[in-house]
């Protein structure tokens, strides 16, 4: 009943003063990504290589390679000589991808999480890393001077994290301006069903909900994308692995050409 209540109001305050409720969400979601302290799970929710354990560390990054591996082949995209990393965390995908290419941009909304990644990949390659601080209320501002620079654009297990619809936006025409045309953003979101309980849950505790505040069906998702600019390609299902379930992956493109998007 408690529950109940509390969606009522959380309901009612979106609705009714949308502004206040983003900013709100907004400041605890920047406050908890802020530091580690030490915590453990704050450092597994990360993906620190010692937060998830050796095994899980490298199977994220193995699997998410693989999967682009297979969209690239799909796609005949170009290798990468340039990777953004939008959410780079503990560096789990940054150690697979960066010794592949010439340089590796790793942007994060965490200080702690920047230099974390910044020593994973130091220690397995000699591929450049330049680190980019997002600042969650403005978060474009990071990608000043990226535009066209990068020829992939990584956000993978970022998007359930963010703070809505609004917030993914964002970064979608982030991914499309910092590519290059014919460039790739492979982003994973996680998705729901028409089970209600695998929806996303913004509410008050943006901590408690962590991994699953903002969710799409698989079709919205490819949509809003193409509204941002991004040409959605393909699209692959992972329902469940080691560290959670209800992930899709795509590949979008930017175009050859066209209009920019609004
Ligand atoms: C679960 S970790 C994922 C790290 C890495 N991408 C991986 O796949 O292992 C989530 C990361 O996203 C960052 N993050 C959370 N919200 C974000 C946002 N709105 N924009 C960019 N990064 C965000 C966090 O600081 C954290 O480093």
């Amino acid at each position: 009943m408690a529950a109940r209540g509390e969606r009522f109001i959380v309901a009612a305050v979106r609705l009714l003063m949308p502004r206040r409720h983003d900013a709100r969400i907004g400041r605890q979601a920047a406050r908890y990504w802020s530091a580690s302290d030490g915590d453990q799970s704050w450092d597994s929710n990360s993906h620190w290589r010692h937060g998830i354990g050796d095994e899980a560390f490298a199977e994220v990054g193995r699997d998410h390679l693989e999967i682009y591996q297979r969209f690239a082949r799909a796609l005949e995209v170009d290798t990468p000589t340039t990777i953004i990393e939008w959410g780079a965390g503990g560096g789990a995908n940054a150690v697979a991808f960066a010794p592949h290419v010439e340089r590796f941009i790793s942007a994060d909304i965490s200080p702690d999480n920047l230099a974390e990644c910044f020593r994973q990949v130091q220690a397995v390659c000699n591929t450049p890393v330049d680190t980019l601080l997002i600042d969650l209320a403005d978060p474009n501002a990071a990608a000043d001077g990226l535009r066209h620079a990068c020829d992939l654009f990584l956000c993978l297990y970022v998007i359930e994290l963010t703070t809505g619809v609004d917030a993914v936006r964002t970064i979608l025409r982030i991914a499309q301006r910092v590519l290059r045309p014919g460039g790739m953003a492979f982003v994973q979101v996680k998705y729901h069903t028409s089970d209600g309980r695998t929806r996303g849950r913004i509410g008050w505790a943006y901590a408690r909900n962590l991994a699953l505040n903002t969710t799409f069906t698989i079709e919205e998702f490819w949509r809003l994308a193409g509204e941002c600019g991004l040409e959605p390609q393909l699209v692959t299902l992972v329902p469940r692995n080691r560290l959670d379930s209800r992930y899709a992956y795509y590949a979008l493109t930017k175009p050859v050409s066209g209009m920019e998007p609004q």
